[in-house]
Formats: C-alpha cells, sequence, structure tokens
C-alpha cells in the first residue's frame, strides 16, 4: 500500500493541484491502491478530500499576500527546486530580516516525530501556523490577521467554504495536508537497495562501505529497510564548546520560560537558537544538541548544519568525520580517497 501513496507524493512534488492534472494521477493512483488490496476499498473518498486540502494548502505555501509585506510565502525559503529548502545558511523573512537557522527540506516531513532542528515541536498542523507570525518569517501581526486576510479574499472564502469555512485551523489542516504529500523520490541507492547492483558505481558503493563499516554515519543517519530514512530522529552534540556553552545557560533559561513565544525567541537570538534541543528538553545532555537531520536529497540542501556554517558537501563530510570521532573518543581514521567515496555515496541519495 505504500507504493501508490508515495507515487502521488512523488508527482505532487512536480505538478501544481490543478484539478484537471490531478484527476488522472488520482484515478491511477486509486487504482493501484484497489489492485494491491485483495477486498474491496472504501479509500475513495477520504482520498479526494484529503487531495482538496492538499490543493488548499498548496495555493496556501505559495502565497505572498500572506506575509506583511507582500513579498514572503513559503516557498521562498522552501523552494519546490531544491529539495525545498532556499540555499541560504540562515533563512531571510519579510522585511529582509534574517533568523538564525538554515531551512530544512519539507521531503518526508510527514515521517518526522518531531520538527525544526532543536524538536521543539511535535505537531504538524501547530507547527505549519507558527511561520506566518514569526516576525523573522512572515511576519504577520496575529493568527487573526491571517484569517482577515484570507476571509477577504474571495477565492479563499470559496475554496475554504466546502471545507467548513475559515478560520486558523482549517489553514492548518489544509497547509499540514500539503506536506504530508511531499515524498521523496526514489534515489540510486534506493534502487541499488532494491537488487539494481548497477545503481550505484564502485566509488558509491566504496562509500557504502565506509558509511556502514568504518566510518560508522549509520549509527545516526540510519539506513533503515525498505526505504531509508537517514536519520535516528534523536538530538546529538558535537561535545566541543560544552563548557562556554554551560557557562551561559543560567542567563538564557528566563528567555525560554514563556513556550507559546520559543518559535520567535530560537529564530531570533542566536545565542538561545545555540542551546538545542535543550530549550524543549530541559535536560542538561541536551544542550547544543540537534537532530540528525535526514541526508536524503542532501547534495540539494547546501549549506549545511542547523546554522548553515558549512558551505559545501565536502567540508559536511569533513568536518562529521572530524567532530563524530572525537565524540567517540577515537577519531576516525579516513584516507583522502574514502573521504571522496563518501562524499559519492551522499551524492546518490
Ligand atoms: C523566512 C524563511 C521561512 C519561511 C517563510 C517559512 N519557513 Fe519553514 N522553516 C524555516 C526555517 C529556518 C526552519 C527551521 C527552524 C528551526 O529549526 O528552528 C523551518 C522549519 C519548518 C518546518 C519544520 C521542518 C522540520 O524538518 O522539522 C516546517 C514543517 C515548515 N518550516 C513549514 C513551513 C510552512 C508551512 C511555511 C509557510 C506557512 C514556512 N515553513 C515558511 C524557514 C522558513
Ligand atoms: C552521533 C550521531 C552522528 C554520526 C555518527 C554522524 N552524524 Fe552526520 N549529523 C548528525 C547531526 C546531529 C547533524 C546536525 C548537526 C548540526 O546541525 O549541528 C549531522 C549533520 C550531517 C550533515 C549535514 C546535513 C544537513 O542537512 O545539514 C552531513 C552531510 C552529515 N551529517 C554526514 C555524516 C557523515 C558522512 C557521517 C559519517 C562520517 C556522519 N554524518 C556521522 C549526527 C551524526
Amino acid at each position: 500500500m505504500a507504493e501508490p501513496v508515495r507515487l502521488n507524493g512523488l508527482i505532487a512534488m512536480h505538478v501544481p493541484f490543478k484539478p484537471s492534472r490531478w484527476l488522472p494521477i488520482l484515478a491511477i493512483g486509486l487504482a493501484l491502491l484497489t489492485a494491491a488490496c485483495d477486498q474491496p476499498t472504501t479509500a475513495a473518498d477520504p482520498a479526494a478530500a484529503d487531495a482538496r486540502w492538499a490543493s488548499l494548502g498548496e495555493r496556501l505555501f505559495n502565497d505572498k499576500s500572506l506575509s506583511s509585506d507582500g513579498r514572503i510565502s513559503c516557498a521562498s525559503c522552501h523552494r519546490p527546486g531544491q529539495a525545498f529548502t532556499d540555499a541560504l545558511a540562515t533563512s531571510v523573512g519579510a522585511h529582509g530580516r534574517t533568523g538564525t537557522r538554515n531551512a530544512p527540506s519539507l521531503l518526508d516531513v510527514a515521517e518526522l516525530p518531531h520538527f525544526f532542528w532543536d524538536g521543539r515541536e511535535s505537531n504538524l498542523e501547530t507547527v505549519v501556523l507558527q511561520p506566518l507570525t514569526n516576525p523573522v518569517e512572515m511576519g504577520l501581526a496575529s493568527t487573526e490577521d491571517l484569517v482577515g486576510r484570507l476571509e477577504r479574499a474571495p477565492q479563499y472564502a470559496e475554496a475554504f467554504k466546502p471545507l467548513g469555512g475559515v478560520s486558523a485551523e482549517a489553514a492548518a489542516k489544509a497547509l499540514a495536508a500539503y506536506l504530508r504529500t511531499l515524498r521523496s523520490g526514489d534515489s540510486a541507492y534506493d534502487r541499488f537497495i532494491a537488487g539494481d547492483r548497477n545503481a550505484l558505481g564502485p566509488d558509491e558503493q566504496a562509500g557504502l562501505a565506509l558509511f556502514t563499516g568504518k566510518a560508522a554515519c549509520n549509527e545516526c543517519h540510519v539506513l533503515q529497510t525498505p526505504r531509508a530514512r537517514l536519520t535516528d530522529d534523536r538530538f546529538h552534540h558535537l561535545g566541543v564548546n560544552d563548557d562556554a556553552i554551560a557557562g551561559k545557560v543560567a542567563t538564557l533559561i528566563p528567555r525560554i520560560a514563556d513556550r507559546t513565544r520559543l518559535g520567535q525567541i530560537v529564530l531570533t537570538e542566536t545565542d538561545v537558537a545555540g542551546l538545542g534541543h535543550f530549550v524543549a528538553s530541559r535536560q542538561p545532555a541536551d544542550l547544543a544538541a540537534f537532530r540528525t537531520p535526514s541526508l536524503r536529497n542532501v547534495a540539494l540542501t547546501a549549506p549545511y548544519m542547523h546554522d548553515g556554517s558549512v558551505a559545501t558537501l565536502e567540508q559536511a563530510v569533513e568536518q562529521e568525520i572530524y567532530y563524530r570521532g572525537l565524540n567517540k573518543g577515537k577519531p576516525l581514521s579516513i584516507t583522502v580517497e574514502e573521504r571522496r567515496q563518501l562524499t559519492t555515496l551522499l551524492r546518490s541519495l
């Protein structure tokens, strides 16, 4: 049953939700779904409803009029052609305001147990409304401001009507439904694992042996089967600067007391952003710990790391080999040639 769902998502990445284009895709998806199940299926109605929510969500996602300066949409920072990232170290929002974090890819976001580099949220419907009112993202004055804008736009009043009318909850549901359709496609690595032994060349295969062997990258960037997500959904820190960070914590704790404003504070204050998963868990062990990012499509998502501090994939591999080795108290000895093979493997993901 996973197959048709992914097929829909894959196509949804490239094809706008024009009903005329969507119907055949949906029909194929449903046909596959029916073929995949032995018993008759009642999936037809829910699938159509999901598609309607997702189609509205895609419009909201691309709408710049939902920002305070009319120039920023979700897609400004999550660009479809770049695996839904923005090629900037830290994203720039309305009125040219710069945040503290690197925009993550939104592909496969449906599979994440928690969101943001620090894991401070775990509900997608909550997450999707936050950028609209964050001053360094879309900068609207309030959620009421959003609802007012939607009510005043005739095309939205019309689109929301069959879905129960305009509300912040409905906008959140639509955006989340759209994001859940965004799936990464099959990579050369996936084809290799599925049995196509020629999908990866000799360098990539050598890189894979390193990734799961001497370099042990897969301890965190896990190669699940049948489909590798390349993350363990956990938080890790580099183990450097820990003392410097610990020294600052006492002064920063009052800044993170108000959980309802956490997103705004994290994206506007560099010191707080550096606290990592601690802002969510308040456990000292999580200071400066960040989520293991998936490496799917990693060739498209430069620059790298939670703060975008690493410009190229080569440098990211270099830094990971160095610090993850230090972490273990035993530096990894990996030759220049092996680093190149590891990087080549990452490009096939
Ligand atoms: C100004 C750039 C910008 C805009 C506009 C923006 N985002 Fe983001 N988005 C980011 C950044 C940066 C992060 C990471 C923030 C963090 O980790 O603290 C993020 C994170 C996310 C996440 C969490 C993904 C994950 O892997 O945990 C989702 C979901 C998301 N954005 C959806 C949206 C939606 C929906 C919109 C529009 C309503 C939107 N974004 C608008 C920059 C932006
Ligand atoms: C202990 C867990 C762990 C191990 C082992 C590990 N990583 Fe990572 N990796 C992470 C975390 C956590 C981040 C994000 C760090 C940050 O943002 O500061 C990351 C980030 C990355 C990035 C940047 C991705 C992006 O989208 O920004 C790449 C590339 C990467 N790792 C490759 C590797 C390679 C190659 C290896 C093996 C040599 C490896 N990692 C080993 C946890 C790990």
